[in-house]
Order: structure tokens, then C-alpha cells, then sequence
């Protein structure tokens, strides 16, 4: 079956990564016939090809890499090309080892794998630009190629931040540059604290090795010093591929909940981002605490939809706003693709469960609805060498079609149209936020991302289109503001808050909201600091709860048991909703609100649902309630609904089949509002 379609830019594009390197050259032209028979519009290609491109210093050899694309193109694939930066060879690393990164213990991160490089090392960002000069000068205009992805995955394996060599000499410079004279850092750090006080910029290490926790604030601005590099690093080869490349796109495959950098900063010289997507494996890294074992031994073989759909959001909306070159060159749409799309079991995870029959599509059909104009498969053939032989592919080892082969040639594209997704709830974003946050958990089971993902967790549950977003965006357009976790609040960006609720646009905070000064302390007013004319309110107490303890809160919202976390206001003029009952927070604001500013002091993926659903509701934001696994999502003109239980299920007059989706109208509403669940 094919699906070419006279006017394919209507519709979601598939494609797949390639790896022509690791297989005899006389599979592929019968591999490129095969990928077009399937329907696949795009091959990626390269990206861990260094060895094979430059086989010793200076020496190239182009001729197999060649032949490779005449057979793609014949096949009538366009290609994704890459820069091979993630693996130089041996040869470069053996010559010039201080190109090595170090771990957080001080080991040096040897050859053998990938990613075994220091973005600060000035040989390698020499190699680096001299390669991708190289790659481009050989594909930049070559008429199969329609763009370029650079490098791969950064972060991955935990390789933004080295802890030593290159990274470590070139930190005391950037913060020279960042706060100007000792006085400034010292202060800014609060290096007071432990005679931390430094009297000579060569006196600051990595924040690594230390008897105990290093100082949050060196962490800090560790991170926005790694990601600083990350995004230099990546802009070196941009600017080298525009020059030689025109008419090309340029992205990045960005990684699942990735916190290394800062995306928006890293993200900002492309054309769009994609990301690398395995459903399965993210829900043994990533479920927040409410999903507990037993969701996770339910979802196993299809991974949690919210968590999956978190991710597309983020990096739909990571450039959303941007003009660029789109998927297929210029005038084409400017969507996200995700670049790599689990087709199999993935090989990473504690355990790899064969994804469900029907996880594929269902996966593909959720890509399209949050935004991505393409899909394209991870991996083309299960690699029969090295580290990923338990990696499936679309083909198998013995190159006969894998289940999701057979799913992937069973998609109805035309059922897909790009177009844009209608979200008009923002849910705020914010990488600095997080580095802070996660400094200082407080309480082991809750983190920046967990507390993040809970409040998407209901917005989903409720229905709702959301469009991550970034704290210091326009916020004005938006029905409403959902704002988890950003601890960090400088005081334009509380300015900026402010202005926009008085502008009518009503703000739903999180705990530990602008607890967090920029250079990491806490303001000295008090939580939430900038913010606090705004919120009405001032932190009162905060509590850590553990696994075992949960805090009643009663009131407007009903009664419920908070677990984690309980934080709790003096109010200086903002009403109270929600009160704590029982423990030592008894009698205290939970719940407040002033003006258009609600804030939840509470952990509770119900007292989050409830007062996000007031307030939506409030905002004339069109609200559903879904059962558990079944997940609305709209884009275009259609509506998407999905069923990701292992079970049959009933709900709003539609029968849905395990693992399953239907595509309907934009319009469509369910016919029973509450809807029942069948086994
Ligand atoms: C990705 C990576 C791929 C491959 C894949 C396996 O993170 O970009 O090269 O390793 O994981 O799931």
C-alpha cells in the first residue's frame, strides 16, 4: 500500500532513520524501494557516521555515503542530514584526549560509546565546525537533501555539563562575564554561607566533589553555563549550514524530558524542533508519583498518554511563533516532527515490553493531533551489531517486517491534516526554574517535573488543548495561565504577570511559586516575593510529607488528602478557599485567590483538577470530563480520540477498542458528558 498524496503537505508525512553504514551496499536500493512502498517520505541519515566519513585526519572518504542517497533518491526518499558530531572517531580522541568530557565524580568519560566529548573544548568545536564545513560543502545542495539535523540528541546519557578539563577552566570566565567583580558573584551566590567567599576568579571549580551538597546557586549557574555551550556549540554548525546549505531546514532531535539546557535558548537558531519519542521506556523513567506501580504494569505496553503528550506540547511549542523553513523547504508547514519514533520495543529501560498491537498507530495518530507534520520511525532495521541489537526496527535482524511495519503500512495519512492545535490554556515552562527546584527537592518524591507534569495531568483529564509555554512570553491571548512550578520569578516577570491578569487573564499558581530569586536564593520579603502583590498573600509555612503521610484540605473544592506537599499563606488580602484540616498546618489557607490569581498550596492531582476546572470553567474554556486512558486532543479541523487502555472501553457514545483512536470532526462533541468504562 502506498500513500503518496498529490498534495502531501496537507497531510502528516512518515519517515524513518537509516543507517546505510551497517548494512552490505547491496541492500540499499532495495531498502529505499521498500521505505516508499511503505509510505515514508524522509530518511535521516549519519549522525554517528564520523568514522566511515573521515577515516583518518583529513582523509574523507564520501563515496559509499554518495551511492547511499542516489539510492534514497531514487526511491524517491528526501534526506535528513546530519552532522556526526555525537561520536568522533577514535583517531581524534586518542590525538587530542582533552577533548573528554568528566563526570560529576571527576572520571574521565571515555571512547567506546557515544557523546564522549566537552562542548567547552576548544580542539573539539574546531573538529566540530570542520566536519559539518565538510558535510556541507558535499551535501548542502545536493538535491536529495532537504535539511539537516545537528548532531544528536545533546544531553543524552547525561553529557550536558562536564565536570572537569575544558568545561571546568572555561567556567571562571563566563561567570567573570555574567557578574563583572568577585563582590557581585559572591554576593549573587551568597558565598557568605560557609566561607564560600572567593578572592580570585581561578578559585571557582564545578560545582562537583564536595564533602556535601554544593551551593545551589553554583549549580545554577553551572547549568546556565553548560547550556550556554550547548547552544554555541549548535550555533557554529548552524551558521556553517546556512552558508553552505540554503533552502534547507536546520533542527535538532531533542530528547524526553530533557533538562540539561535551556531548550528555548538551544532551540532558538532553528527552523523547528523535533524529538526522539519512546513511550515505553519514558514511563519507567518518568511517571510523577501518582502513577504508581500498578499504572505503570497497566500502561507498560503503550506508555502513559499525558506524559507522551506532555512532550509533544513542549516542543510544538517551543518555537511556535517562529518563520522558517518548514519540513520540506521553503512555503511548506512549519510544524515539529518527531524525529525518532519507537516502532518496537525500545533496548533501556528496566524492562522492554513488546508495545501493544495497535501502540504504533496509536502513537503516530497522537503525534499528528499535538502538532507534528512528521513521524518518522527509529529504526529502519533492527541493528545486528553492538550496543542496540535488543532495539527492534521496523524490519526485524532478518529484515522480514516487524509488527509495527505492519501497523505503519496500515495508516489512512489523509485522516491527518496539518493545521494548528487550537490550545488556548497556557501551562508555563521554565529551564532555570527547574535547575533550582530540583536543587532543594525538600521532599524526595516530588521534582520540578513531577509537580509540572500533575497540572498537565488534569488539564489533559479535563480535556484541554494546552500550549507550553514560556514564562516570559505574551500571555495577554491566553483564556488562562497555569503556572506549576516556576519558582524563579524575577521581578519583570512578575510585572509582567501582574499586567496581564489585570488585562483579564486569570493565573493558576502552583507551590513554591517565586519562592526563588534569579540567583538562586530566596527572596528576602518572603515567598512569593515580586509576586506578592499579585497573589495577595505571603508563604506561611511549608511541610514535606512523607510517602506514608498525607494533609487534609476542605473546602471549596471539597475535601481531599495532599501528599508531598502542603505549603500554607498568610493572607494580606487575598481570600481564602481552601483551608488544611488536621496536622500542623490545621486551620491554615490552602486554597487562595486574589483577583485573577489563584494559587493551590497543596499537592493533589484532585484539588489541582477541581480548582483548574472552576477556574477554566470560569474562562468560558470548553471542558470534558475523561475517564482515565481516554485522552481528546484537536488539531486542523479534526478532533482525536483516543482509548491507551489494554481494554475495550465506552465513552461519550463512541465504542473504543483497546488501543485505539478515531479521528472525527472539529466540532465533535461527546453524546453522554460523563460517559461509563467497559472491561
Ligand atoms: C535515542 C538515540 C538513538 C537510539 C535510540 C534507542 O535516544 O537518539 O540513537 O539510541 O535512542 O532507543
Amino acid at each position: 500500500m502506498t500513500h503518496f498524496d498529490p498534495t502531501p503537505s496537507d497531510f502528516l508525512m512518515l519517515g524513518t532513520c537509516d543507517y546505510p553504514e551497517h548494512v552490505p551496499s547491496d541492500r540499499w536500493a532495495p531498502y529505499a524501494r521498500m521505505q516508499a512502498e511503505l509510505g515514508l517520505r524522509f530518511v535521516r541519515v549519519a549522525e554517528f557516521a564520523w568514522s566511515r566519513l573521515e577515516p583518518r585526519p583529513g582523509e574523507f572518504d564520501w563515496a559509499w555515503l554518495d551511492d547511499a542517497i542516489a539510492a534514497y533518491a531514487a526511491g524517491g526518499l528526501r534526506v535528513v542530514m546530519c552532522t556526526p558530531t555525537p561520536t568522533p572517531p577514535a583517531w581524534l580522541i586518542r590525538a587530542h584526549p582533552e577533548i573528554l568530557a568528566f563526570d560529576d565524580q571527576g572520571r574521565v568519560r571515555e571512547f567506546g560509546s557515544r557523546r564522549h566529548y566537552d562542548f567547552a573544548s576548544p580542539v573539539f568545536r574546531e573538529h566540530s565546525r570542520r566536519i559539518t564545513r565538510a558535510v556541507a560543502e558535499r551535501y548542502g545542495a545536493h538535491p536529495a537533501v532537504v535539511g539537516w539535523q545537528t548532531d544528536n540528541e545533546f544531553g543524552c546519557h547525561g553529557t550536558s555539563r562536564s565536570y572537569g578539563g575544558a568545561s571546568e577552566a572555561a567556567f571562571p570566565a563566563w561567570l567573570q562575564a555574567r557578574y563583572g567583580t568577585l563582590d557581585a558573584l559572591n554576593e549573587a551566590w551568597g558565598n557568605v554561607f560557609w566561607s564560600m567567599e572567593y578572592t580570585d576568579w581561578a578559585q571557582v571549580k564545578s560545582p562537583a566533589l564536595t564533602v556535601t551538597e554544593p551551593n545551589p546557586s553554583h549549580v545554577l549557574d553551572y547549568h546556565r553555563f553548560a547550556s550556554d555551550l550547548i547552544a554555541s556549540f549548535q550555533a557554529e554548525q548552524v551558521e556553517i549550514l546556512r552558508e553552505l546549505s540554503p533552502g534547507r531546514f536546520v533542527t535538532h532531535n531533542f530528547m524526553i524530558f530533557e533538562s540539561g539546557f535551556d531548550h528555548y535558548d538551544v532551540a532558538r537558531g532553528l527552523d523547528f524542533a523535533t524529538w526522539d519519542n519512546y513511550p515505553t521506556g519514558m514511563l519507567e523513567f518518568f511517571a510523577p508519583p501518582g502513577v504508581g506501580e500498578d499504572l505503570k504494569t497497566h500502561y507498560a505496553r503503550t506508555g502513559h498518554p499525558d506524559l507522551v503528550a506532555f512532550n509533544h506540547d513542549v516542543y510544538r511549542s517551543l518555537m511556535l511563533g517562529k518563520e522558517g523553513l518548514g519540513r520540506d523547504g521553503e512555503d511548506t508547514p512549519n510544524g515539529f516532527w518527531v524525529m525518532e519514533q519507537q516502532c518496537g520495543q525500545v533496548n533501556w529501560a528496566p524492562y522492554n515490553p513488546l508495545p501493544a498491537e495497535g501502540a504504533v498507530a496509536l502513537w503516530t495518530a497522537q503525534a499528528w493531533a499535538h502538532g507534528a507534520d512528521v513521524v518518522s520511525y527509529f529504526r529502519w532495521r533492527a541493528a545486528t551489531m553492538a550496543q542496540e541489537v535488543m532495539h527492534s526496527g521496523l524490519l526485524r535482524h532478518d529484515e522480514t517486517p516487524d509488527r509495527g511495519f505492519t501497523e505503519v503500512a496500515g495508516l489512512d495519512l489523509t485522516q491527518f491534516p496539518v493545521g494548528p492545535v487550537p490550545a488556548r490554556v497556557a501551562l508555563l515552562h521554565d529551564y532555570e526554574s527547574l535547575w533550582i527546584y530540583d536543587q532543594q527537592r525538600h521532599a524526595a518524591g516530588l521534582s520540578y517535573w513531577a509537580q509540572t507534569v500533575t497540572y498537565y495531568m488534569a488539564l489533559r483529564s479535563l480535556g484541554v488543548d494546552v500550549q507550553i509555554t514560556h514564562p516570559d512570553a505574551d500571555l495577554s491571548g491566553f483564556a488562562a495561565v497555569v503556572a506549576p512550578a516556576i519558582t524563579l520569578v524575577p521581578a519583570d516577570r512578575a510585572a509582567r504577570w501582574e499586567a496581564a491578569a489585570q488585562g483579564g487573564v486569570p493565573f493558576v499558581f502552583g507551590p513554591r511559586t517565586a519562592f526563588r530569586t534569579p540567583g538562586g536564593a530566596t527572596w528576602s520579603n518572603g515567598q512569593s516575593g515580586p509576586l506578592s502583590e499579585m497573589t495577595g498573600a505571603r508563604l506561611l509555612q511549608y511541610d514535606s510529607l512523607r510517602p506514608s503521610v498525607t494533609q487534609g484540605v476542605t473546602g471549596a473544592f471539597g475535601t481531599v488528602d495532599a501528599s508531598l506537599w502542603a505549603e500554607s499563606y498568610r493572607v494580606t488580602g487575598a481570600q481564602t478557599l481552601a483551608t488544611y484540616v488536621g496536622g500542623p498546618l490545621d486551620g491554615q489557607s490552602a486554597v487562595i485567590r486574589h483577583g485573577n490569581a489563584t494559587v493551590i498550596g497543596a499537592h493533589s492531582l484532585d484539588l489541582i483538577r477541581a480548582v483548574l476546572s472552576e477556574v477554566l470553567g470560569g474562562a468560558g474554556v470548553p471542558l470534558l470530563d475523561l475517564p482515565e486512558g481516554v485522552r481528546v486532543s484537536r488539531r486542523a479541523d479534526r478532533t482525536l480520540v483516543q482509548n491507551w487502555h489494554p481494554h475495550a472501553v465506552t465513552w461519550g457514545g463512541l465504542e473504543l477498542g483497546p488501543v485505539s483512536s478515531v479521528v472525527l470532526g472539529g466540532d465533535w462533541t461527546p453524546t453522554e458528558g460523563k460517559g461509563e468504562q467497559g472491561e
